[in-house]
């Protein structure tokens, strides 16, 4: 059972957790699971504790990172037009973090006069709170209701919008493309039933481009991103006491052509053999032996359409930066 906390910090903000004391547990299955596979592997969302979600803030502000800036030029260009064409009042955003991008959306709903409610979720409370805080003060009458949670486990949580107004379920940032395929089309049903007849998906994709730009975004040339590979260890040593030893391990992040994404793995420089105390597992690495972090898929047109459809979604419109390298796409339920 989940542990439940509901705080009102102002008349405007609620936000609620649903990652309670034991939830290291889900860390616990998945360092069990992905670890003792032939090939090794995490899913990336543990990358998010502090550490890791303010490596991220940085990664956002690379040079060679383009996905953040590109997305917040379409934003910047577009949110008025999603604004009128959706009529929403209510926005809902998956893995939210700091919104510092979802504000350009706000704005324009609040020019638009139909802002009334914003419910961020995502798995690092502390980003939930802080960017709750900022927004009420930033918007007037704008009220928060705050989710503390994992997207894949505690969508039912959402409240259901309030007098029924239109609302936008928003996915930035390419976050899906962290999703294999099978994944994500089953995590897309999922996210549909969340719509009614006249709410929209607003979904970031990254686009499928040139692997030099796209390799140059996950190794970038200050070692942010390698650090924020890397901490992932951090995160296992803490939470379940284990010894893995981070620097030992190399950042690795290549293109793959033919299933059009990119991979993030930690290449053991060496034998290391490696206990996770709370799990009384011995884990060894061979020297050279990879372990995967992370999948970042990037996207056609047809890919996005192909997996909307198949979620019952239809694409409304892509919208891409200048330079056509990342889009955000619009969908709903289709008829
Ligand atoms: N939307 C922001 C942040 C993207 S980073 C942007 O576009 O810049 C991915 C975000 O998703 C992080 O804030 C991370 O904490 C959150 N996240 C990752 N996996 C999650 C999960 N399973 N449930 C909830 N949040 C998750
Ligand atoms: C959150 N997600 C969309 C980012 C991405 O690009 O896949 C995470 C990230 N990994 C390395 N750099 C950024």
């Amino acid at each position: 059972m989940s542990i439940i906390k509901t705080r009102a910090t102002t008349d405007r903000v609620v936000v609620e957790s649903f990652l309670g004391g034991g939830d290291h547990r889900t860390l616990a299955d998945d360092v069990l699971d992905g670890l003792t596979r032939p090939f090794k592997e995490l899913p990336p969302k543990h990358f998010y504790d502090s550490v890791g979600a303010e490596l991220f803030d940085r990664i956002c502000e690379l040079p060679e990172y383009y996905p953040t800036r590109c997305e917040r030029e379409i934003l910047a260009t577009r949110s008025g037009e999603i604004a009128s064409l959706t009529g929403a009042g209510e926005l809902v955003e998956l893995g939210s973090g700091t919104a510092a991008k979802t504000a350009l959306l706000l704005a324009a709903m609040h020019d638009a006069g139909t802002l009334e409610r914003y419910v961020p979720i995502d798995v690092t409370e502390s980003m939930v709170r802080a960017s709750a805080t900022r927004l009420v003060e930033e918007f007037d009458g704008l009220r928060v209701h705050g989710i503390v949670g994992d997207f894949e486990r505690h969508l039912d949580r959402v409240p259901p919008s309030v007098d029924r107004v239109p609302r936008i379920v928003a996915f930035l940032g390419g976050t899906i493309g962290n999703f294999t395929p099978g994944s994500r089309r089953r995590f897309l049903r999922t996210l549909a039933r969340l719509l009614g007849p006249d709410d929209f998906l607003l979904i970031g994709t990254d686009l499928v481009k040139d692997p030099k730009i796209i390799e140059a975004a996950y190794d970038d040339s200050a070692g942010v991103t390698a650090a924020f590979n890397r901490n992932v260890l951090n995160v296992v040593n803490r939470e379940l006491d284990a010894d893995f030893v981070p620097e030992s391990f190399d950042h690795v992040a290549f293109f793959d052509r033919d299933r059009e994404w990119i991979e993030m793995r930690l290449r053991a420089q060496r034998p290391q053999r490696v206990t996770v105390g709370r799990l009384g597992l011995r884990l060894t690495f061979a020297a050279g032996e990879e372990l995967r972090t992370e999948i970042s898929a990037k996207f056609t047109r047809e890919r996005i359409e192909g997996d909307l459809a198949a979620a019952g979604l239809e694409l409304v419109d892509q919208l891409t930066d200048q330079d056509g390298l990342f889009a955000l796409n619009l969908a709903r339920p289709g008829t």
